[in-house]
């Protein structure tokens, strides 16, 4: 039996592996495809980077007729340099099913546009620039105001470099669809070990890298085509790097829910303290760990004394505690749903029980940065 696994299973799962890697580097992006294919398969879809786009179910058609609905009651804001403001709830675009149809993309920030939503936060890394540009500008057709829009995308690190940055985000602003973008973050401090970028061939360092696409973001700003730059993923050490380079930092997106370990709040009140905003990225415990989250017995405690579901919970806790959030969904009954958390308020007790849920990290997937070059 082993002898037969030997000869003639394991040369198979080689032979496999080998092709899905060189058609994997065939691509500008590999790790963008990677996660477009592998997201969708794990929840059971063909996705589309195999089987072509506009195949896969899930958010239904906007009606022809729907136009904008009001925007969500008491919204609440985060104020950025320049006097610019970011609505503190967002859509994330990556990471379901749903963020990797372009059909399925496209339907789903119209509805969150006509729902009321203005805030959208994409990358290059998700490869649906231009399925976003196209919902936004549908959503605009029929009235919702260019102005209202908050637009945020990243350049992964396989993009960091003076030139490379340039020259990319200027791709991204055409992409989708936009004269000028609302704020681009460098969505991690380096590249993975083997990957490369621009800036690595010409032999520098990661901290190198960061503050040459930093002073690129800069100019971009100052030219008027970024309106705001900001960081993603970025620990204590990457942050103080591009201290008195250029632009202020005006946001810093990181992983956060009740369940982070106890660092974490290193790299909040480092924020706090340097007027950098911050974003809660899978704020709802993401792919890994959501039904971990949405099974947590305090927080359903919480959830059923103000009649709300957790999601609810988690979503205005990390917005009481300072953060925008950008859950993501293509359920424009969810859309809803996060739409509406300025509805209530967690009482300052309730606060303390949940800020305090971050010692159980155990089992919890964090990705600790704090060691990245
Ligand atoms: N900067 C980074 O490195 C980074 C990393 C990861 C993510 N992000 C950003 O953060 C965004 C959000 O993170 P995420 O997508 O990983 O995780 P998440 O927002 O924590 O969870 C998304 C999941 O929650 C479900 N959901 C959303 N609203 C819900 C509600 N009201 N009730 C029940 N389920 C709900 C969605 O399913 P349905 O579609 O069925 O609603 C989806 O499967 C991403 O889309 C991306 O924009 C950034």
């Amino acid at each position: 039996m082993f002898k037969f696994f030997l000869a003639r299973i394991v040369p198979l799962l080689v032979l496999a592996m080998a092709i899905i890697l060189g058609w994997l580097a065939s691509y500008e992006s590999p790790l963008a495809v990677f996660f477009a294919t592998f997201i969708p398969l794990s929840k059971g879809h063909l996705p589309p980077t195999l089987f072509g786009h506009g195949k896969m179910k899930g958010t239904p058609p906007v009606p022809d007729e729907m136009i904008p609905q009001s925007r969500p009651e008491n919204e609440k804001f985060l104020h950025l340099p320049g006097g610019y403001s970011m609505p503190q709830i967002g859509i994330g675009m990556c990471c379901r099913p749903t963020a990797y149809d372009d059909e399925l993309v496209y339907r789903t920030i119209l509805w969150y546009l006509l729902l009321g939503g203005r805030h959208i936060d994409g990358a290059h890394l998700y490869m649906n620039h231009v399925a976003i540009g196209r919902g936004i500008a549908e959503a605009i057709r029929r009235g919702v105001k260019r102005e209202e829009i908050f637009v945020t995308t990243k350049i992964f690190p396989s993009h960091f470099g003076y030139e490379s940055t340039m020259k990319n985000v200027e791709v991204y602003a055409k992409e989708l669809g936009l004269d000028y973008i609302d704020l681009v973050l460098m969505h991690a401090p380096t590249t993975f070990p083997f990957m490369t970028s621009p800036c690595k061939k010409e032999g520098k360092d990661a901290t190198q890298c960061r503050r040459e696409t930093w002073k690129a973001l800069s100019e971009l700003r100052a030219s008027g085509l970024i309106r705001n730059a900001g960081v993603s993923n970025f620990a204590m050490k990457h942050l103080k790097d591009l201290e008195g380079i250029g632009a202020p930092i005006a946001n810093n997106q990181i992983q956060f829910t009740p369940f982070e370990p106890e660092h974490v709040m290193e790299t909040v009140a480092y924020c706090a303290e340097h007027n950098i905003t911050m974003t809660a990225y899978s704020p709802l415990g993401g792919i890994m760990d959501q039904d971990k989250a949405m099974a947590d017995e305090v927080l359903n405690q919480i959830a059923a004394k103000y009649d709300k579901r957790v999601s609810h919970v988690m979503l205005r806790w990390a917005t009481q505690r300072g953060f925008a959030v950008i859950p993501g969904t293509g359920n424009p009954d969810h859309m809803r749903e996060n739409l509406s958390i300025f509805g209530f308020e967690l009482s300052d007790d309730d606060m303390q029980t949940i800020n305090e849920l971050k010692y159980r990290a155990k089992g919890f997937v964090h990705i600790d940065v704090r060691n990245s070059e």
